[in-house]
C-alpha cells in the first residue's frame, strides 16, 4: 500500500468534505503479459493486477449532488453535478470515468436515493497504458456498491460496469481486459481470461530466477482512443467479409478462427489493412493459448519467444507500436538474461513488459535506461513488479 498517498487522501477528504473515515478503497492498474487487442475479438488475454492503482474514499450526501475531487489534479478542483445532469460525453475531464459508472448503473436500473462526495488518489504513472482509467472505474463501482448497498453486484459486475461506462459514457470502445484484471486480480497470479465467455483461470506466476519488468517509455499519445476505435472497426469489417464465406457464416468473432482457417480464407477480406489486423488477432489469440500452456509447463523460454512474436505482430501488422517502444524492446532483448519483451496495453506509447533474470535486472535497467536517454533525450521508467490482488477495501 502507498501509505503516504493514503494519508494525503484521508487528510484532503477531511479538509474538503469535513468527514473522517477509516475505510479506504483500492483498485489496481494492470499489466498484460500476452493477448493484446484480442479482447474485443472474442479471444484470450493474460493480464495481472499491479500494486499501483487508485485509492478512493466516499461519503453519502443528503441531496442529489455528486462531488468528485482528484488528489492528483488539484487544479481541476471539485467537480460538482447532480445525478440528473449525468450525460454521455458531457465532459472529457478525468471525472468522466466515475460519472460514467454512476450513469451506467442508473441505465441498469439501480436507483440512487441520494448523492455522494468522492475523492481519488492514484499512483499509476499517467498515460502509461497501465490502466489508470479502468482502476478509477472499478474503484468507483466498488465504493458505490458499499455505500448504496448494491449487494447484487459481484466483482465481475464491477468490471462490466466499468467497461460499459468507458464504452457508452466516454466513447472509448475498449474490451473487458483492463477492468476485469483490476476487479478480479489475485496476488502471485495472472488471469487467463476467455473474453467471449468470461470464463477464467488464475494461473500462478512463479518465475523462479526470473521476474517481471515494466518499462515506461513516457510517450503519451493523444490520439489513443480514436486510433483504438479505428482498430476495432477494421477488425469488425474483416469479420464481416469473412462471414460472407459460406463455411464461416456462423463466425461470431475473429478469434474463433484458427491460423489454418485464416490462411485458407483470408483472401475474402477485401481491404489489405483489415486483413493484417485480422491476422494479428487470430495469431495473437493462438499465441496466448500456447503461452499459458508454456508457463504451466515452466517453459519460460517458449513463453518469452511468444512474447517476442507478439511484439513483432503488434508492430508490423497491428501497427500500434512506436519508435520509442520498439527501441526499448530491441535494447532489452540485446541484454543477457531476457526471456522475452513486448509492448503491453493499448499501444501508441506507454509501456513494455519483459521477463528478465532477477540477477540481471539492475544491469538491464541501467543499460537500457542510459541508451534510451541518449537516443530520445528522455528518461524511461522501470518497475520491477509482482502480480497483486484486485479491487478491495482497506481498513486503516
Ligand atoms: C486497452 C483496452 C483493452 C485492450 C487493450 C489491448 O488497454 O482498454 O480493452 O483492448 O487496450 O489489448
Amino acid at each position: 500500500m502507498n501509505t503516504g498517498l493514503v494519508e494525503t487522501l484521508q487528510e484532503r477528504f477531511h479538509e474538503l468534505y469535513g468527514v473522517t473515515d477509516n475505510k479506504v478503497f483500492f483498485a489496481p492498474g494492470r499489466v498484460n503479459l500476452i493477448g493484446e487487442h484480442t479482447d474485443y475479438n472474442g479471444g484470450h488475454v493474460f493480464p495481472c493486477a499491479l500494486s499501483v492503482g487508485t485509492y478512493g474514499m466516499i461519503s453519502p450526501r443528503n441531496d442529489d449532488k455528486i462531488r468528485m475531487y482528484s488528489v492528483n489534479l488539484p487544479d481541476s478542483g471539485v467537480i460538482d453535478l447532480s445525478l440528473q445532469e449525468l450525460c454521455p460525453r458531457r465532459t472529457h475531464k478525468w471525472s468522466q470515468y466515475p460519472e460514467g459508472v454512476f450513469w451506467s448503473l442508473i441505465q441498469k436500473g439501480f436507483s440512487f436515493a441520494h448523492g455522494a462526495d468522492l475523492m481519488f488518489a492514484g499512483d499509476v504513472p499517467a498515460g502509461s497504458g497501465l490502466s489508470s482509467s479502468a482502476s478509477i472505474e472499478v474503484l468507483t463501482c466498488l465504493m458505490i456498491r458499499e455505500v448504496y448497498g448494491f449487494s447484487t453486484l459481484g466483482n465481475v459486475d464491477l468490471a462490466l460496469t466499468g467497461q460499459n461506462a468507458e464504452n457508452e459514457y466516454c466513447g472509448m470502445q475498449c474490451g473487458i481486459m483492463d477492468q476485469f484484471a483490476s476487479a478480479m486480480g489475485k496476488a502471485e497470479h495472472a488471469i487467463y481470461l476467455n473474453t467471449e465467455t468470461l470464463e477464467y483461470t488464475l494461473v500462478p506466476i512463479h518465475l523462479g530466477e526470473y521476474e517481471l519488468l515494466i518499462t515506461n517509455s513516457n510517450v503519451k499519445h493523444s490520439l489513443v482512443s480514436s486510433a483504438y476505435n479505428d482498430r476495432r472497426r477494421e477488425c469488425a469489417e474483416a469479420l464481416s467479409d469473412l462471414q460472407k464465406v459460406p463455411a464461416l457464416a456462423g463466425t461470431g468473432h475473429l478469434c474463433e478462427l484458427t491460423g489454418e482457417q485464416f490462411e485458407k480464407y483470408q483472401h475474402a477480406i477485401t481491404d489489405p489493412v483489415n486483413r493484417i489486423r485480422a491476422k494479428h488477432a487470430v495469431y495473437e489469440n493462438e499465441r496466448t493459448i500456447k503461452a499459458v500452456q508454456a508457463l504451466q509447463n515452466d517453459d519460460l523460454t517458449a513463453f518469452g519467444r511468444l512474447m517476442n512474436e507478439s511484439h513483432i505482430s503488434l508492430r508490423d501488422d497491428y501497427e500500434v507500436s512506436c519508435e520509442e517502444i520498439d527501441f526499448l524492446v530491441a535494447e532489452t532483448l540485446k541484454m543477457e538474461g531476457v526471456a522475452g519483451s513486448r509492448i503491453t496495453g493499448g499501444g501508441f506509447g506507454g509501456c513494455t513488459v519483459s521477463i528478465v533474470r532477477k540477477d540481471q535486472a539492475q544491469k538491464i535497467i541501467s543499460a537500457v535506461g542510459e541508451n534510451y536517454l541518449n537516443q530520445f533525450g528522455k528518461e524511461a521508467g522501470f518497475y520491477r513488479v509482482m502480480p497483486e490482488d484486485g479491487a478491495h477495501v482497506i481498513f486503516i
